[in-house]
């Protein structure tokens, strides 16, 4: 494969931009060589500056389910930016988006955009602790949730008297009140919520994880944290930025039907463009100001162009849709996981609908530890270099979650199987 330009472009990207990426996880370190420049993208497929074409199932890390340049998203940005990009006033543009995703997000009487997923989060977060006054907040070993300082703490170290920052420049006041917890695990929750029934202001949980690969939460657990919540005044924080109008409308809330306080979403809803939103329970969002006494702001929140492209993509999301996408994927991972199993191999793709992972052993993976155990390193690394050459983009970090889009044909995933064929041999 030729990657003179893309090497060239990287070359000057080191130059002026750190590392030569605008988010970590864009390097290769994680799989080794140099990341490839793109020039452009179409419906499933992205095209690098030497004209080879990959298809993406890296998808702008889940955000675009239409694959790239939907015609729809492309003409409302088209006529929303030609009338001017952002004024810093409401317009009708915020309240279309908006009601469409009250109407269909059952968490959320009320919503509030922001420009990313870690905005929203971190402004949940200070709702939350506003609305409860207190302060611990509890999340999940291997969620991730943004870049937000009060989260970057080192999974497995949140019980322990010392906690570690998973970065430097976070000052120890910032972690002290974050408790980590291990996924999946209800006797854990239970115990710590009990034990700081007083103090904790809020949970907030990737419902299916797709930060240490894809790991759905169990029912059970899920209930007992409903339960639980409830029972000591705590906020439950649904993260569905990733999950958000990715496996149907409603989000993964409606689909096990455990609604919690505060959901907050991002990716999907701006329609390839930045954004991110909370929302949650009226009671609860009307302590954010100008209503309540909980501040948070933004210059470009609910900017026209962002609202109508992210509406213009949520409205071709309908539930034939999500039943075709849903059924590619099922067809797709059973019979990869068939071919693992039959072979003798010790790996399997685990899956949500159209969100997916390879675990490279056969055992389920259930919380963070798993994952780990069951992470490839330089076998991914191998791998992902095997199908970039077969023309096929896989996120460039083991433990991250690969996306299957509405564009992707079954002869995409066909070719996807085919390769996966050829790198895991018996
Ligand atoms: C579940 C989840 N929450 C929050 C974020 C942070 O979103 P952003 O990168 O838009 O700040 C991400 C990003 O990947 C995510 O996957």
């Amino acid at each position: 494969m030729q990657t003179t330009h893309s090497n060239k472009f990287f070359t000057q990207a080191q130059e002026v931009m750190v590392g030569g990426v605008n988010s970590p996880v864009r390097s290769f370190n994680g799989v080794g060589g140099h990341p490839l420049v793109m020039k452009y993208g179409r419906g499933a497929k992205l095209f690098d500056y030497d004209n080879n074409a990959f298809t993406d199932y890296c998808l702008s890390w889940g955000a675009s389910i239409l694959g790239h340049a939907h015609r729809h998203v492309v003409l409302a940005a088209k006529k929303a930016v030609e009338k001017g990009a952002s004024f810093g006033t409401t317009t009708a543009a915020e309240i279309d988006i908006a009601k469409h995703i009250v109407k269909c997000v059952p968490s959320m009487d009320l919503i509030r955009f922001v420009n990313s997923g870690t905005e929203a989060t971190m402004s949940a977060i200070r709702l939350a602790r506003g609305f409860t006054k207190r302060e611990m907040l509890v999340k999940f070993d291997g969620c991730y949730h943004g870049h937000f300082d009060d989260l970057l703490t080192k999974a497995g170290s949140g019980v322990a008297q010392l906690k570690e920052s998973s970065s430097l420049g976070i000052p120890k006041t910032h972690i002290e009140n974050t408790l980590s917890l291990p996924y999946n695990n209800i006797a854990m929750l239970e115990k710590t919520l009990t034990q700081y029934k007083d103090k904790i202001a809020c949970v907030i949980i990737e419902p299916v994880a797709g930060n240490m690969g894809v790991v759905p939460a169990t029912v059970d657990f899920l209930k007992a944290l409903k339960e639980l919540t409830k029972k000591h005044n705590m906020v439950l924080i649904f993260d569905e930025i990733m999950t958000g109008f990715r496996f149907s409308a409603g989000c993964f809330q409606s689909e096990v039907n455990i609604i919690p306080d505060m959901t907050c979403l991002g990716k999907i809803i701006g329609g390839g463009f930045p954004i991110g939103a909370y929302g949650g329970r009226k009671d609860i969002m009307r302590h954010l100001a100008p209503l309540g006494g909980v501040y948070q702001a933004g210059t470009f929140s609910g900017s026209p162009v962002v609202m109508k492209a992210g509406l213009a993509a949520l409205r071709v999301l309908t539930q034939d849709f999500y039943r075709t996408l849903n059924s590619k994927c099922e067809t797709f991972a059973a019979s990869a996981n068939r071919y693992f199993e039959e072979n003798d191999i010790a790996v399997h793709l685990s899956r949500y609908k159209s969100m997916m992972s390879i675990r490279f052993r056969r055992e389920q993976v259930l919380d963070y530890e798993d994952a780990l155990q069951a992470a490839g390193g330089d076998r991914y690394g191998r791998l992902f270099h095997h199908l970039l050459k077969a023309g096929i983009y896989w996120p460039p970090a083991d433990l991250e979650a690969f996306f299957v889009s509405g564009m992707h044909t079954k002869a995409d995933l066909r070719t996807l199987l085919d390769e996966l064929k050829k790198f895991f041999k018996p």
